[in-house]
């Protein structure tokens, strides 16, 4: 894979941008450049591959252009910008995005993990984390903010879009829809009054009266619907590189990868890492979106990645591991990979980018469902014998094999070998 900069053919078009995509950038350009005393607050939502990406990057670079840094509120658990999937952050951007979301991990101001790409699961969970991030930022600050939200604008994906504006002091609403229908109603100011979302109903005007009082935002919000007229909008893209799951996977490795030597040369595979020695009892375990008796705690997490998190209260034991019953929303600092667990000495062995002045806060290990892409079990040159982590010998036919495979990044016969 070689990337870099290649000169555009003929035959590729850039980014194309329709009509109202230029006048709702214009628009909402102008409104921040102008006064509401520097707060515009803009939530773009859309469903998936409408655009919504590309749209909030170029308004982004734009507003640089005007000002020196711009708030990012991740809201998209499945296409994350700066962090891997299922991190819900609070980030201040301050140069332009150039590129796909792996080319610019970079750690947010402030980070929750949900732990999931999809916020089904949890309906409450995704609401209480958004709303904790807002809570950290500093009371008036004079920044303008970007809301990214779920591409999920049906049923109760819908009744979260409404919530997030009544929460939100939002200024701008920005619709992204395409073949010149939305697929949802048009969340004009007028629908809000009467939507239901999924925590608050009308007649509420805003849930979060916190936030209203140093913002005192405006009454009502302007309400934008961008067309998407670019070949293919609304489906997912084929090309390579363009799926979904792929780039997820990539924001991954990029993030990983800084674990790797920065001078050039071969890359480093895990077991040649020198990973972290972690006291079990210094640190607590927990597993989010899925229950897992005590007992095969320690199963699930060998060789996962883990959120590294800071919890409120400190961690007390008696020698053992401290096991969650509950994973709480608490603020996270980065991510790692558990490469082992030492039972006999009580010990994690951790290998994660994350600099050991921030590491010593981390009282927390969160296991979600976002699993390690599996090139990082499978290819590692310079193992003789059996390969750690992955087998052959396991029957799918066995109950919660499903999740095991997710969790512990087990290969399926049929992709051994390559
Ligand atoms: C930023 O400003 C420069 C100079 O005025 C202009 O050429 C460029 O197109 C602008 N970029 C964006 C993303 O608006
Ligand atoms: C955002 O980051 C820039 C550069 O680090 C800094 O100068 C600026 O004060 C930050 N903005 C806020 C609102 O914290
Ligand atoms: C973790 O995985 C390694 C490699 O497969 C295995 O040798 C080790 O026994 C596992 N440890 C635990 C605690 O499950």
């Amino acid at each position: 894979m070689v990337w870099g900069m290649i000169p555009l053919v003929g035959a590729i078009e850039g980014l194309k941008m329709s009509k109202s995509y230029r006048e709702a950038l214009n628009m909402v350009v102008r409104a921040c450049r102008g006064d509401l005393d520097g707060c515009a607050v803009i939530l773009v939502c859309g469903s998936k591959n409408v655009g919504k990406s590309t749209f909030i990057r170029t308004l982004i670079n734009t507003l640089l252009n005007h000002t020196g840094s711009v708030d990012y509120l991740e809201g998209d658990l499945g296409q994350t910008e700066f962090t891997p999937a299922g991190c819900l952050c609070l980030a201040n951007v301050t140069e332009p995005l150039l590129g796909p979301p792996f080319t610019h991990q970079t750690p947010p101001e402030h980070m929750i993990h949900f732990g999931h790409t999809s916020c089904e699961t949890d309906l409450e969970r995704y609401l209480e984390s958004l709303k904790t991030l807002w809570r950290r930022r500093s009371p008036g600050r004079e920044t303008t903010v970007v809301i990214n939200t779920m591409g999920w604008v049906k049923g109760f994906g819908f009744q979260l879009l409404v919530d997030m504006i009544r929460f939100f002091p939002v200024s701008h609403v920005v619709q992204l829809s395409h073949s010149g229908v939305t697929q949802c109603p048009s969340m004009t100011p007028e629908f809000l009054r009467t939507a239901h979302g999924h925590q608050t109903h009308p007649p509420a005007v805003t849930a979060l009266d916190e936030f209203t009082e140093s913002h005192s935002p405006p009454k009502s919000y302007t309400h934008v619907i961008v067309q998407s007229e670019f070949k293919g909008a609304g489906r997912q893209g084929t090309a390579k590189h363009q799926r979904t799951n792929e780039l997820r996977e990539l924001s991954l490795l990029a993030y990983l990868s800084q674990l790797q030597s920065p001078d050039p040369g071969p890359i480093r595979p895990l077991h040649t890492l020198t990973p972290y020695q972690v006291p079990q009892s210094a640190v607590a375990l927990g597993v989010i979106h899925c229950e897992v008796v005590p007992s095969h705690m320690f199963y699930a997490a060998n060789a996962s990645l883990v959120a590294l998190c800071c919890l409120g209260e400190k961690v007390s034991s008696k020698g053992g591991p401290v096991l969650l019953s509950q994973a709480p929303i608490c603020p996270c600092v980065g991510f790692g990979v558990l490469r082992g667990i030492d039972l006999a000495r009580g010990l994690y062995f951790l290998l994660t980018p994350v600099d050991p002045s921030i590491l010593r806060n981390v009282n927390c290990f969160l296991l979600g469902a976002i699993s390690l892409p599996s090139c990082i079990l499978t290819t590692q040159p310079g193992f003789d014998g059996e390969m750690p982590y992955i087998t052959k010998d396991y029957s799918f036919d066995l109950t919660g094999a499903g999740k095991l495979r997710v969790f512990k990044g087990l290969t399926r016969p049929s992709q051994m070998g390559n």
